[in-house]
């Protein structure tokens, strides 16, 4: 080459480099999720399934994802300290996280109120895709009603007449048991009790289970999840109620995730939930066994979210958005086809919608797996008083 053309292909070189970088966006993405506590497994899960949905569809997407994490601990105050951290400190373009509906009850107003979009990856507080709804909110994950309000008319069908209700008494446990309820008794079900046991304090759950057992009912509904999940059902398999009140519930009861700690515990238990891994599609297939080459676990509830909630970021970059701004005008619109099939928000409300499969936790090949006993169709839930504000178009 002479010396000419070396020097006009070194310049082409420089300006092409210049250009990329010009283009390339660099997304600072603030995860919230609790690291330690009751729910840090599930944190984890997410976090997992989230940096393999980045991998898996972000690498054409032309930008870069920056991360930074922060643990809520499961607990309001330390969320919305850490939401504030993120925001205004590390001043991140959008916030995806939250597992409990009271972490999510805690930051509304301040995502709302500051402009950034959250892309909710558990949290089912039904109130933040209800009265207390937001154009930065979208939800890629489930509504607390949405899982447990079929359940009542399938269980009443199947010949349960009789209920006591027991979960955790946080916002998540009392909005599960209140749509179940409502469901079971506009069935024509009675619901013949209810615990409430303290979130997060409650080790022994003998006396809520007494009382259960006194009360007359055909069948046990409950709310757990994480370490209360496994605690809960080994109990009540020691305390030898199984064999004579059948355990039902919302399926986070017997996830995945932790199914194994339960053992044969959870065989037999019948739950509703929007996510199994057994669910017969091809890209629930890729999704499981990618999931499974990166971290050795089957992926569970949780890991879906994650990895919906990087693929639904990622298609917003896609479709132009680069800021605050755009991201929260883009992340309602997505739509495509993943695990669960085909991705669906309302725009009502900002809410995924997407059907509930009731599956039971029986012994297969390879340990405890999901048999789907029924796929119920997929429902909007009410707008339960939102008014959605057009914040950004
Ligand atoms: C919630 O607090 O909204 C929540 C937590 C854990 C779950 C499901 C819902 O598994």
């Amino acid at each position: 080459m002479n010396k000419t053309f070396r020097a006009a292909l070194a310049g082409l070189v420089t300006s092409t480099a210049m250009l990329s970088a010009a283009c390339a966006e660099d997304i600072k993405v603030g995860l919230l999720l609790p690291y330690s506590g009751v729910y840090a497994a599930l944190g984890q899960d997410i976090d997992d399934a989230f940096a393999l949905g980045l991998a898996t569809f972000g690498a054409d997407s032309g930008a870069t994802f920056e991360i930074v994490r922060e643990d809520d601990e499961v607990k309001p105050p330390v969320g919305l300290a850490k939401t504030k951290k993120l925001i205004l400190q590390d001043e991140v373009d959008v916030m995806v996280g939250v597992v409990s509906s009271g972490v999510l009850g805690a930051i509304r107003d301040t995502v709302d109120g500051a402009g950034v979009p959250l892309i909710v990856a558990n949290a089912g507080n039904d109130e933040a895709t209800g009265e207390a709804c937001s154009p930065f909110i979208t939800r890629i994950s489930f509504s607390n009603q949405q899982v447990n309000r079929p359940m009542g008319k399938w269980m009443v069908d199947q010949g349960v007449k009789k209920v006591f209700t027991i979960a955790p008494d946080y916002a998540a446990g009392r909005q599960m048991i209140d749509a179940f309820t409502t469901g079971f008794t506009a069935a024509g079900g009675e619901v013949v009790g209810q615990e409430w046991p303290a979130f997060q304090k409650t080790q022994d759950f003998g006396p809520f289970l007494a009382n259960a057992k006194a009360s007359g009912a055909d069948a046990v509904y409950v709310f757990f999840a994480g370490g209360e999940a496994i605690s809960f059902v080994k109990q009540y398999d020691s305390f030898g109620m199984k064999a004579e009140l059948p355990l039902y519930g919302s399926g986070f009861l017997t996830s995945a995730l932790y199914v194994e700690a339960q053992g044969p515990a959870a065989e037999g238990v019948i739950t509703a939930l929007h996510y199994v891994p057994t669910l017969d599609n091809p890209e629930n297939a890729a999704f499981v066994a990618a999931f499974k080459e990166k971290t050795g676990r089957i992926p569970s509830e949780y890991a879906v979210h994650g990895y919906d909630s990087a693929r639904a970021l990622v298609e917003a970059v896609k479709a132009g958005a680069t800021d605050r701004e755009t991201l929260a005008a883009a992340l309602p619109k997505v739509s495509f086809t993943g695990p669960r099939g085909e991705l669906r928000i309302d725009p009502a409300t900002n809410n995924i919608v997407q059907p509930i499969h009731v599956y039971e936790t029986v012994a297969g090949a390879d340990g405890l797996t999901q048999k789907v006993l029924a796929t119920l169709p997929a429902e909007a839930d009410p707008v339960n008083g939102c008014a959605m504000p057009a914040a950004v178009n």
